[in-house]
C-alpha cells in the first residue's frame, strides 16, 4: 500500500490495539447471519397461520425488519475497515450457520417458529457481545453501531422468550415494523424520505 493510500482511520485502530482483521472477519459473519436471518424470518413469518399464528406474525415482523437494519448497519463499517463481502451470494449464506432457520418439519408448528426465531436472537446477541468486546475502548465507530444491535437483540430475545414461557418482556410492541429504536441512525438507506 502506497503513501497516498494510507488510511489513519485504520491505523489509528492498529495502534489502539485492536486486531483490524478479526474485526473485519467477524463483522461479515455478523453481516451474513443478519441477512440470512432476514430471509429465512420472513419464510417463518409466512407459515404463522390461525388464530394464534396472527399475533406472532407482527412480532416476528418487527424482529424480521430489524435484522434487516441489522445487515444494512454493518456495511459501511465493513468497508471504511479495508473489508469487503464475498462474490458469491451462496458463500455469503453458508457463513451464516443458519440453516437450522428452516421451516420445520410440520412448516406451521408455531411452537417449533418461535423456537427456533428465539434461537436466532441468543446467537445474535452472543455475536454482537463479541464485537463490543473487540471494540470496547479501540474503536468506538464499530462500538456504536455494536451495542446498538445488542439492544435490539436483547428486545428480540425477550419477545419470543414470553411468547413461549410466559417470561414478561415489559415491551410495548414497535409503533410500525422497521421502527428499530436504537439503529435506526446506522441504517438510514431503509428510510423512505
Ligand atoms: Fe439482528
Ligand atoms: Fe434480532
Amino acid at each position: 500500500m502506497g503513501n497516498s493510500e494510507k488510511v489513519v482511520g485504520v491505523e489509528l485502530l492498529k495502534q489502539n490495539g485492536l486486531d483490524v482483521d478479526e474485526l473485519i472477519k467477524q463483522l461479515v459473519i455478523n453481516s451474513s447471519v443478519e441477512f440470512t436471518a432476514y430471509y429465512y424470518f420472513t419464510l417463518l413469518r409466512a407459515n404463522c397461520t390461525g388464530m394464534d399464528g396472527e399475533g406472532v406474525k407482527g412480532i416476528i415482523e418487527d424482529a424480521r425488519m430489524e435484522d434487516l437494519s441489522h445487515f444494512e448497519s454493518c456495511i459501511e463499517r465493513i468497508y471504511q475497515l479495508g473489508g469487503s463481502l464475498p462474490k458469491d451470494p451462496i458463500d455469503y449464506i453458508k457463513m451464516s450457520g443458519c440453516e437450522f432457520l428452516q421451516l420445520p418439519d410440520n412448516p406451521t408448528d408455531l411452537k417449533a417458529i418461535l423456537e427456533k426465531c428465539l434461537k436466532a436472537e441468543q446467537g445474535a446477541t452472543i455475536n454482537w457481545d463479541k464485537v463490543c468486546k473487540m471494540t470496547h475502548g479501540k474503536d468506538p465507530i464499530t462500538y456504536d453501531i455494536a451495542k446498538d444491535i445488542l439492544a435490539e437483540e436483547v428486545e428480540h430475545e425477550s419477545w419470543f422468550l414470553e411468547l413461549l414461557y410466559g417470561r414478561p418482556s415489559g415491551h410495548m410492541r414497535r409503533k410500525h415494523p422497521g421502527e428499530r429504536p436504537h439503529t435506526r441512525k446506522h441504517s438510514r438507506a431503509l428510510d423512505m424520505n
